[in-house]
């Protein structure tokens, strides 16, 4: 709380009493009703389903301005971030608050380097996973799996180098997501390399084989870093929540960490990005007829919404789908797939809901997940990797997020209900049940 700003108060007028609220802002100039004594006061709680007008606490990594498209991760600008660093850069700069010089990175790098391999006992584990099996699932067990291999964040918690704790985990993800990918197909771990930079190594993980002397090809590894950048931090969206939900308990970085994978998996959160490229596909395979898509997604069939559009905090285009659009129309030139028919049929539907009043009038837009998964198909990675790409990508937000909630007052996150079962019942014993 100490970076708040307090603007006076407001008044809250009840029938038998008026109590006043004190209001904060923040660096950004927002707003906030602190109704921290609400209860205690009046016996009222607030009623906010989805948690769509409560800020769960106050936080200096994630600047996101719904209204007018920006976003920022310390104070720079997501165009800033995405055009010039590499993705190891973002994360530094997330769990840092600043961006790293030259022998800083240096050694973030020899790190991520000396941390890549996970404990040749963990890598069984994957033996026992079915084949098929997705690779977000293994990918949390793994991750959960990491606090018994490396307990030292338990163990010397505060003095463990802020660095190590967060390349191990950075650098293990990776090889952990390459090996999922493996086993999902049944071919052979491909171990990561010193020779390679953090995208290279992924790519060559993911690709290279036996028999495939692969070489990760520059223009994936660039889109990959730009991919990854883009999805480094956004706040508090659901599955950060969770992660600090998780770690507000006390619980280690790796299981808090875990919980998020799961959170993140969801098609109305990270899982969309793979939803995006099914629902494409079957309008494409059902003749390409997008009115039909554009009136389905309007007629409130519970099944059915345009994936990949609509935001709960932008009311504008998506800034990192702007930017995600663009890479992906080049990376498809590059690659010479410049036809993708499910290209066309997104630009599409993009086309036509943005002249649409359903979606003009609930400002829905393109989302960070509406343009990915067309770019990581050109590049050759499967739709059941898409979702972990976003977990590599989110990873730098999720640790900063964690160790800034263990940083400040350790409240742990306990939401009150409004309780509306049955009131009290008598109880009858189960031979006089009807
Ligand atoms: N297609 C059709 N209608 C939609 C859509 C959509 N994609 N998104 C929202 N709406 C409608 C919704 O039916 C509601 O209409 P009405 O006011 O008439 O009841 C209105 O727009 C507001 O929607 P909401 O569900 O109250 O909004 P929300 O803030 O609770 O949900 C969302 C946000 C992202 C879950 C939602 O827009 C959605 O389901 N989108 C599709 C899934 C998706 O692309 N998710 C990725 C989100 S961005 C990356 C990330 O965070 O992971």
């Amino acid at each position: 709380m100490s970076r708040l700003i307090s603007k006076g108060s407001v008044e809250l007028r009840l029938p038998d009493k008026t109590i006043s609220l004190p209001v904060h802002q923040g660096t950004e100039g927002e707003c906030a009703i602190d109704i921290s004594a609400l209860r205690r006061e009046t016996g009222l709680i607030t009623y906010d389903p989805g948690f769509v007008n409560t800020g769960a606490c106050a936080s200096d990594i994630t600047f996101v301005d719904g209204e007018k498209g920006i976003l920022r991760h310390r104070g720079y600008d997501i165009e800033d971030l995405a055009e010039n660093c590499l993705f190891l850069e973002v994360a530094y700069l997330l769990v840092h608050n600043k961006l790293p010089n030259k022998k800083e990175y240096q050694a973030f790098s020899r790190l991520m380097n000396h941390h890549s391999m996970i404990h040749e006992d963990m890598r069984n584990f994957f033996n026992n996973y079915p084949e098929g099996a997705h690779p977000m699932a293994v990918l949390s067990a793994m991750v959960v799996s990491l606090s018994s291999f490396y307990p030292e964040i338990e163990r010397e918690e505060g003095h463990e180098d802020l660095d190590i704790t967060v390349t191990r985990l950075l650098s293990k993800l990776r090889t952990i997501a390459a090996f999922s990918y493996k086993k999902s197909i049944g071919e052979p771990f491909v171990y990561p390399s010193h020779k390679y930079t953090y995208c290279e190594n992924f790519l060559n993980m993911m690709f290279a084989s036996p028999v495939n002397d692969y070489h990760p090809d520059p223009v994936a590894v660039r889109a990959l870093n730009l991919y990854l950048v883009l999805h480094a931090d956004h706040e508090q969206n659901c599955s950060t929540s969770v992660v600090r939900f998780v770690g507000s308990a006390g619980s280690n970085l790796y299981a808090s960490i875990a919980a998020g994978i799961c959170a993140l998996w969801g098609p109305l959160h990270g899982g969309a990005n793979e939803a995006v490229i099914r629902m494409l596909e079957s309008i494409r395979v059902n003749g390409g007829n997008v009115d039909r898509a554009i009136e389905r997604a309007k007629s409130r069939d519970p099944r059915f919404r345009l994936m990949g559009f609509g935001h709960r905090v932008y009311k504008t285009y998506d800034p990192r789908a702007r930017i995600a659009k663009r890479a992906c129309m080049q990376l498809l030139e590059k690659f010479g797939v410049g036809n993708d028919p499910l290209l066309e049929i997104a630009l599409q539907l993009e086309e036509k809901a943005l002249k649409d009043e359903y979606f003009v009038s609930r400002n829905l837009y393109p989302n960070v997940d509406f343009y990915t998964g067309i770019a990581y198909r050109a590049m050759g990675i499967p739709e059941n990797m898409f979702t972990v790409l976003f977990a590599l990508g989110r990873l730098p937000g999720w640790i900063a997020h964690w160790l800034e909630q263990h940083s400040s007052e350790q409240k742990i996150g306990r939401p009150r209900q409004i309780y509306t079962g049955e009131t009290r019942r008598p109880f009858v014993p189960m031979d006089e049940r009807p």
